[in-house]
């Protein structure tokens, strides 16, 4: 097994050039700047995840003649004991997978809203949106999606070499033997003091004698194990049927939610057709709604086209149209998106090179300001979810995200199952016009309802060229989830970056409400006085985002492990 820590300082040996611009002054030398990342070659299979043990149990799986769904699936457990900020069994996520026969697909594992579930459940007495409502009460909760949709892919894309209990038993003996708290765990978890220890059956887990768990001390989770042990014994009934099912609903109607024990009954994870697009030549592969993410990927690249951003390099020219292509697909996102089951939406219009075309045109040498796009209101924060990607002997590839949106979520844990639940339904547009906790501005589209999907940025991503996976993609980063991932492909492809360089690279973005751009360390001074010059508001931001990918490359598998967050790390073998 090779492999190396995304923030490791010996990483920086294996940096093969500087990026472009990173050595440049900071526009906020207060800012941390970003580490190095690395890029770990391999032949035979590399899973790249945002947390190592949970990693090295993916290339294992891989090595015991898993593919790399039964590896994504091993991953998403493990995730669940090692990185309860995001990995879980009480959240949801997308998985993006494209099998060496030539089948692409996905699964939607997103959270549902309950039965009960009502278009104003998140406004105040006076039809206000409430942020308590929608964000710290157990009427954020949606009803997990992760274990029926790790299931679903395993039943249906696993190698059958593996049995389902042999996937889990690595997060069963993490979860029950407990593991030395470390990396991002150890950054996490004293920040979200009060958002755990407000819960007991919580603070009984992550606290001690009412003080967080903290770097060096063991993180052990009983219940958790008994809950995976289930799982691993009766599939989906372990979770959404008897005790643990029973649990999690009495501890969200504890919290003032609605959830029963039939909603987790009645919860159904869905595969559904990739949403498909074209870049230079390339495939691109990505999550349809009720994600966002892969109509306004494919939106962005289709007018990101229009131009030879190759020719113009990697500066301001090239940096002013990527921040108009974010603006406008931003802006479709808040009009037009929401649950599939519930709205209609022109997606064969917004991926099409003819609207792109049309979109283009308004794009001019200066900033045009996001009220000239379209109205909407303002806010945003935020950078709590993983993405891991993983890839086979084979060529078979999976890019998975996950989430409980928040960091841990909601925070409580459902007493006596060690399940920390999500706050998903804060995804949900309060009112119209209001922006979530991430500023995305939503209309009546992706207004709460019984049974439906909250809106996402989530983007799981596959490059394909040929037909074969060229790059495997995705991050966590809320509403900068779609940009971050955007950048690293238009990094790769567009400037021939390295994997690791593409995904290191300063990123900028914008979400067409605030009218504003973010703007990571490291760009240089000049190329920012000149986005100033064209009219953008710049507005520097700490690094964020945490872009775990892969590049298939004639040497081979080329993992890269975002160095944003402490512990990423890309095992090959
Ligand atoms: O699904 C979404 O778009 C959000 N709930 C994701 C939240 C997120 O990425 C948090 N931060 N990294």
């Amino acid at each position: 097994m090779r492999l190396l820590r995304g923030s490791s300082l010996l990483v920086a040996l294996f940096i093969a050039t500087a990026v472009l611009a990173q050595s440049a002054p900071q526009l906020d030398s207060t800012l941390p700047d970003i580490p190095p990342v690395a890029a770990v070659t391999a032949q035979h299979g590399m899973v790249v995840a945002q947390e190592a043990q949970a990693a090295r149990i993916g290339v294992q799986i891989l090595e015991r003649g898993g593919n790399a769904v039964d590896a994504a699936v091993a991953v998403g457990f493990a995730l669940a004991a090692t990185y309860p900020r995001a990995g879980n069994l009480g959240g949801g996520g997308f998985m993006v997978i494209h099998l060496a026969n030539g089948t692409n697909t996905s699964i939607d594992y997103r959270e549902t809203a309950p039965a009960a579930a009502t278009p104003d459940m998140f406004l105040d007495a006076r039809g206000e949106p409430d942020l308590v409502k929608s964000r710290d009460t157990g009427l954020a909760v949606g009803v997990p999606g992760s274990v029926a949709g790790l299931l679903m892919a395993e039943q249906k894309y696993g190698s059958g070499k593996l049995k389902l209990a042999d996937l889990i038993q690595p997060a069963i003996e993490l979860a029950a033997g407990g593991f030395t708290i470390d990396d991002d765990l150890a950054d996490t978890l004293p920040r979200t003091y009060e958002r755990l220890t407000r819960w007991p059956s919580s603070a009984r887990i992550f606290a001690n004698n009412g003080a967080m768990l903290q770097q060096g001390d063991r993180l052990v989770q009983p219940e958790l194990a008994a809950t995976l042990r289930a799982i691993a014994q009766r599939g989906a009934f372990g979770f959404y049927a008897g005790r643990v099912a029973e649990q999690i609903a009495a501890a969200v109607r504890a919290a003032n939610g609605v959830m029963t024990a039939d909603d987790l009954k009645n919860y159904r994870p869905i595969e559904r057709p990739v949403m498909r697009g074209t870049y230079r030549g390339y495939d691109v592969i990505a999550m349809p709604p009720p994600s966002s993410g892969g109509v306004c990927l494919i939106d962005m690249l289709n007018i990101l086209e229009g131009y030879d951003l190759g020719r113009l390099g990697r500066g301001t020219e090239a940096f002013h149209l990527e921040i108009e292509a974010m603006k406008r697909a931003y802006a479709d996102r808040a009009l037009y998106m929401g649950d599939p089951a519930s709205v209609r939406m022109p997606l064969d219009e917004l991926t099409s090179k003819a609207y792109a075309a049309r979109q283009r045109s308004s794009i001019g040498p200066r900033a045009t300001p996001s009220a000239d796009i379209r109205a909407g209101a303002p806010a945003r924060e935020g950078q709590n979810t993983t993405h891991y990607s993983v890839i086979d002997r084979d060529g078979n590839a999976v890019a998975t995200t996950t989430t409980l949106n928040f960091s841990y979520g909601l925070g409580l844990v459902a007493e006596g199952t060690g399940v920390l639940l999500n706050n998903e339904l804060d995804d949900f547009t309060a009112k119209p016009g209001a922006p979530n906790a991430y500023g995305l501005v939503g209309f009546e589209a992706n207004l709460p309802g019984p049974n439906k999907r909250p809106l996402s940025s989530m983007t799981p991503t596959i490059v394909l060229k040929d037909g074969k996976p060229a790059l495997i993609t995705g991050s966590p980063g809320g509403s900068r989830i779609i940009s971050t991932v955007l950048q690293v492909i238009v990094n790769a492809l567009d400037f021939k970056m390295s994997v690791a360089q593409a995904v290191q690279a300063s990123r900028l973005h914008h979400q067409w409400m605030p009218d504003e751009t973010d703007v990571e360390p490291g760009f240089a001074p000049v190329a920012l006085d000149d986005l100033r010059a064209r009219g953008h508001t710049l507005e520097p931001t700490p690094p964020y985002s945490s872009a775990n990918s892969i590049a298939i490359t004639p040497q081979g598998y080329v993992g890269a492990a975002d160095s944003r967050t402490h512990g990423a790390m890309a095992v090959g073998y």
